[in-house]
């Protein structure tokens, strides 16, 4: 059941279409001259504003067949379907125990009856998961229902059960560069587009543009779930700006198959999110999204569990504490961690931080 928040303060303001609320947000800024240090109190004004009619939205995933892409629909699928399964331990139900938006809670205030809680998923107008719509693309053709069955990932009667819905699933042919990617994924890339880096630009262009039209979606937002790729260089001339960026890829020289979706989908007006740790965002695609007003974000998913066993293992080694293995379970249920060796566990803090296992 959600309930119904309604703020009272001058700050914020209820239109029929919109909630507005000014914030101040406040810092310092501290100038330094010798042994003399000046302190100057900031405030910026920030206005947010949300939208109380929630969109129909659109989730495109780019690497839509691998491991992550086939858990995530299949996760949903679950859930709107209601499934329940049975495993070894018994009957499981789908849920979303392990959201943070539509599983917690937040304390907004304390009033006569002491502390008051309200559900995350409730505190603004926000999307339900089960009502997201997802396409994509990858550079393999294989069809959701098998792509799922390669991840290995969920028990065998919950795919038996999902496998009619993600078979007929079928990602877009997708931007292929390989020397980007480990040369291991050149088997798998029998969808991949193929013409001009700028036509090739057009094409997603055009998929975000048939997906918008043909699903009846408000809003779409892009998703780079795909491959690590390797680094780019920041080249003056090259990428440095969005003017150099879009003239790049007009003369088709090197720019990396993620950055060629953030400005496709820059372009097209829809947020980006990078869930890979490359440079993705090179200064003239943040320039472009700037110029544009358009959402990116994200350097890499890992800002959970993996995220956690770094600061820990980085404050219990500084506390003088030898932890001798870290251990957790990833988003996909993989069993994640790895045992320190006697001489990691006296080494430097940089090398105990290295053997914090990735949710690789
Ligand atoms: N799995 C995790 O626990 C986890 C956690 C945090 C971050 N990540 C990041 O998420 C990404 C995906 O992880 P995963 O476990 O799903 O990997 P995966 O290898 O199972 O899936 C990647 C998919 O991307 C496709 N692909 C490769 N290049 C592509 C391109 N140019 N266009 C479209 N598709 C392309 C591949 O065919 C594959 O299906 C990785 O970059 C990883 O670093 C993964």
């Amino acid at each position: 059941m959600s309930v119904n928040i309604q703020i009272n303060s001058p700050n914020v303001r209820y239109t029929d279409a919109h909630i507005v609320a000014q914030y101040h947000y406040q810092t310092t800024s501290a100038h330094r001259e010798g042994n003399n240090i000046t302190l100057t109190p900031r405030t910026t004004e920030m206005t947010f504003r949300t939208e109380r009619r929630v969109p129909r939205l659109g989730v495109m995933l780019v690497g839509w067949g691998g491991n992550n892409g086939t858990t995530v629909t299949a996760a949903v699928l679950a859930n709107k379907l209601g499934l329940t399964w049975r495993t070894k331990n018994g009957v499981k139900k789908a849920n979303y125990f392990g959201s943070l938006l539509q599983s917690s809670t937040v304390c907004v205030g304390s009033g006569p009856e002491g502390e008051v809680s309200v559900p995350f998923r409730d505190l603004l107008p926000m999307v339900h998961p089960n009502d997201i719509v997802f396409d994509g693309w990858d550079i393999s053709s294989m069809d959701l229902g098998s792509a799922m069955e390669r991840a290995q990932v969920l028990d065998w009667s919950l795919q038996e059960q999902l496998r009619p819905y993600m078979s007929r699933m079928k990602p877009r042919p997708s931007i292929y560069i390989p020397e980007f990617i480990a040369a291991n994924q050149e088997n798998r890339a029998d969808n991949v587009l193929t013409g001009t880096m700028a036509g090739q630009v057009e094409q997603i262009r055009a998929d975000i543009r048939d997906f918008r039209q043909s699903s009846g979606v408000d809003k779409v937002i892009v998703l780079w779930t795909a491959n690590t790729e390797r680094f780019c260089d920041i080249i003056p001339g090259v990428n440095d700006s969005a003017k150099n960026l879009l003239t790049t890829i007009q003369a088709g020289h090197e720019v990396s198959p993620s950055t060629l979706f953030a400005v496709a989908s820059i372009l097209e007006d829809c947020a980006f999110i990078n869930g890979s740790p490359q440079n993705t965002f090179v200064p003239g695609a943040i320039e472009l999204a700037v110029q544009k007003g358009v959402f990116i974000g994200g350097d890499d998913f890992k800002s959970g569990q993996t995220k956690i066993k770094s600061v820990l293992v980085d404050f219990l080694v500084s506390s003088g504490i030898k932890p001798a293995s870290i251990v957790s379970y990833n988003h996909l249920g993989n069993n994640d961690g790895k045992n320190l060796s006697a001489p990691e566990q006296f080494r430097s803090k940089e090398i105990s931080k290295s053997n914090v296992v990735d949710d690789m």
